[in-house]
């Protein structure tokens, strides 16, 4: 079997750490035993680019039992937990290419590894493999059934390349599920990017100007949780609408060239480049923390920010502080890249069991389904089966409707 990972000896610490987050993922557990007898996956070939976690390998065994071959690369370099890796290769047995820290050659590499053996189904987080297909590996397309896509940026890639007429394979946008977008994207970034924060920091938030760049469902969730440290928050947005609603949660709304000046901690995420430039930085007090929590590292201008810096050094695990002409001092966390990922350990794995309850059924789904060249959003079915499982196992029951309330809200006669 081919592989590419850090340290096989991690195994043993994998293996307790992907045991722990498996207690917390009883709904992708009961897909995994069903899957297990079912087999609904044999004979597929899955090509995965995800965050490399303990909850990324549940999602891997329950592919396995379901009967496809797997192969794993990371979609980010600075996401993997190399003792997962370790666990994937020596425990699990699927082919896994992340090595925490690799450089950009080594990332591409690796997504070149998970293509070589012909997938039938992808699964990105980033769309980093379904480009990396339709540019450098149309040969391969013929082969491929459908694919997945886990994140809010990659599925902005996907509708920009259908709109392009360039999209080659059906895909099925999985972030955009409600079981998926509505805690993953708001209670997973959320609580994670604070985590993160405070890993990489140990700061006080409580009294702090947390300034939050993006309020989609992400930025809420980290506005909530810094609002409920006891942080004052500061949202900062290009759509009307986001930025009424945040003035009206309560929030003080303002440009980043305003922001920059009274913010201590600022996060991104936008999901789009130059948020943080050159002139908030020239604005900024010293000791100013900034991190990104969207996707891809193109958020913060690091490279304007290290042209201006006399100086960097790294002070702390995950920490660089960059020191400006004036002696004001800049932090950047986890270089700019997913702060949650980068200096934590991602969402927790009882919000990842939805996100990946979803993958695993959608790959059921497309394997027993033709789907159409286009991005699809995960059939209403499979959203709804995935929360219904996730109440049950949190113990929560809901009532039903009566016959008398399904009369009455499928007639239009009754008024005042
Ligand atoms: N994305 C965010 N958090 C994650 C996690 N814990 N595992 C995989 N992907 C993630």
């Amino acid at each position: 079997m081919d592989f590419d990972i850090a340290n096989a000896e991690l195994v043993d610490r994998g293996r307790l750490r992907v045991e722990w987050a498996e207690t917390q993922m009883p709904v992708l557990r009961q897909i995994r035993e069903r899957f297990g007898v079912e087999r609904p996956l044999a004979g597929q070939r899955i090509a995965a680019c995800l965050h490399v976690t303990t909850e990324t390998a549940n999602l891997m065994s329950t592919l396995v039992a379901g009967g496809a071959e797997v192969r794993l690369c990371a979609s980010n370099p600075l996401s993997t937990q190399d003792d997962v890796a370790a666990w994937l290769v020596e425990d699990l047995g699927i082919g896994t290419f992340a090595v925490h820290g690799e450089d950009r050659d080594r990332y591409y590499r690796h997504i070149h590894a998970v293509l070589d053996f012909a997938p039938t189904i992808t699964i990105d987080d980033g769309a980093d493999v379904i480009s990396t297909l339709h540019s450098e590996r149309q040969d391969l397309i013929p082969g491929i059934v459908a694919g997945m896509e886990e994140t809010t940026t990659g599925v902005i890639r996907l509708r920009a390349m259908a709109a392009d007429g360039a999209l080659k394979y059906p895909l099925i946008a999985v972030n955009d599920a409600n079981t998926k977008r509505l805690f993953d994207n708001y209670y997973g970034t959320g609580q994670s990017t604070i985590d993160g924060i405070l890993r990489a920091t140990n700061i006080l938030l409580a009294g702090r100007n947390v300034v939050v760049c993006g309020y989609g469902q992400c930025g809420r969730g980290v506005a909530t949780r810094a609002h409920g440290m006891g942080a004052s928050v500061i949202v900062c947005e290009v759509d009307p609408l986001q930025a009424l609603q945040a003035a009206l949660d309560g929030y003080r709304v303002m440009p980043i060239s305003d922001a920059a000046a009274v913010g201590h901690v600022f996060v991104t995420v936008t999901g789009d480049c130059g948020v943080i430039r050159g002139e908030h930085f020239d604005r900024m007090q010293d000791g100013a923390i900034l991190c990104n929590s969207g996707h891809f590292d193109v958020e913060i201008d690091l490279v304007a920010l290290s042209e201006m810096a006399t100086s960097k050094r790294r002070v702390r695990h995950e920490t660089d502080e960059y020191l400006m002409p004036d002696g004001r001092r800049i932090y950047i966390l986890g270089e700019g890249r997913l702060v949650n990922l980068a200096s934590a350990e991602g969402h927790p794995a009882s919000v990842m069991d939805m996100s990946f309850a979803n993958q695993a059924l959608c790959s059921e789904y497309v394997a027993k389904n033709k789907l159409s060249v286009d991005v699809h959003t995960v059939p209403a079915e499979i959203d709804a089966e995935v929360a219904r499982l996730k109440l049950a196992s949190m113990g929560v029951r809901i009532d039903t409707l009566t016959p008398e309330q399904e009369k009455y809200l499928s007639s239009w006669q009754s008024g005042t």
